[in-house]
Order: structure tokens, then sequence, then C-alpha cells
């Protein structure tokens, strides 16, 4: 699949009821060919109107974050489980997440990193493990067939408690770490 089928076939797609409620599909931003891909939840408010992913305060947190460790715009791209916006910002229903998975493997596909962040446990639990918990499985990597996982918390969750900030700067910090040690 190519970008521009993955873009048109995501922005005419209706597989889930989301369609129904949103005002933009939210498909990803970054750099299309990074060796860091992030995955969200699903689209809050701000992202459905403009259609960018992580453009909340939340996203504004996370960009904070990656900029102060040191990544650049180059080295991530940040996407979703879902790419359209759940109602009263809910988490997504398992049978959305089936419906929209493909759309993120394709974009893994077309991207192809060598590390993906799941930020937060619905990413954790459909890309890593149903069961994992973040509290227990955060920083710690997870070998798939070559890619390289790393759980951690998701940035809403460090605006609830400021308290998980210095975690996630840890985890954030070993994925730069690596990926410097895979290029080196
Ligand atoms: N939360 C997410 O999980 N994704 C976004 O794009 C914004 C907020």
């Amino acid at each position: 699949m190519t970008w521009e089928t993955l873009e048109s076939t995501c922005k005419n797609c209706s597989k889930c009821a989301l369609a129904n409620g949103r005002r933009n599909v939210v498909i990803g931003r970054g750099c299309k060919t990074a060796d860091v891909l992030f995955v969200g939840e699903g689209p809050g408010e701000n992202e459905d109107k403009q259609g960018i992913p992580f453009v909340g305060q939340a996203g504004e947190l996370l960009d904070l974050a990656l900029a102060s460790i040191g990544y650049g715009e180059g080295d991530y791209y940040i996407a979703n489980v879902v790419k359209c916006r759940p109602p009263q910002n809910r988490n997504p229903e398992p049978d959305e997440c089936e419906a929209c998975l493909p759309y993120l493997r394709a974009q893994f596909a077309l991207i192809k990193p060598k590390i993906i962040v799941c930020l937060g446990s619905i990413a954790a639990n459909n890309m890593i493990a149903k069961d994992i918990r973040i509290t227990k499985a955060r920083g710690t990597w997870v070998d798939k067939q070559g890619t390289l996982f790393m759980p951690t918390y998701h940035p809403a969750a460090l605006l609830r408690d400021p308290s998980k900030k210095a975690d996630m700067w840890e985890d954030l910090k070993k994925v730069y770490d690596k990926l410097k040690e895979i290029r080196a």
C-alpha cells in the first residue's frame, strides 16, 4: 500500500461507528521514514478539529519531553490505535480497535520503524499483549519479531499525576539511547 492509498482509504473509512462523529480522520504526523513510531490511543477534541495527532495538552507535553531529551523531528512518527475520535474521549472499544488496526499495520509497513513506543494501556494491549499492565510493564523492552516495543505511560496520565513524569522521561531516554546504539 502507498501513503496516498492509505490516506484516501482512511478518509473514506466507515468500518466502525466512530466514523459517524468525526470531523477529521487523524492519520499521523512526523517523519515517514522514522526509526521510532509512537502510538497513542485515539484523537481527542483538538486532534479531531485539526486532523493531527497529539496537538492538545498531552501532545505538548510529549513534544516537550522528546525535545528536552534530544529527539529530532526526523527521529519519530506519531499515530494512534484508532483514527477517529471516540465520543467524550472514552476509550476505544475492542471492535473499534480491531477495525482500525489494519491502518496502523499499514503505517508500520510503510515506515519500517525499529522501535515502537506504546503510550498507555490501549496501545500496549493492542500492540504487545492483551493483559499488559502499564504500571508493571513500563520501561521494559519487548522484542516481537525483531521490532522492539517499549510500553510507557500515556502523556495524559502525567497531566493527571505529575509524579509519573520522572518514570516516563526515563523510558523515553531509554528509547533515545537505544536509537543511538542501533545507529552506531
Ligand atoms: N491522546 C491520544 O491518545 N492521541 C492523540 O492523538 C491525542 C491524545
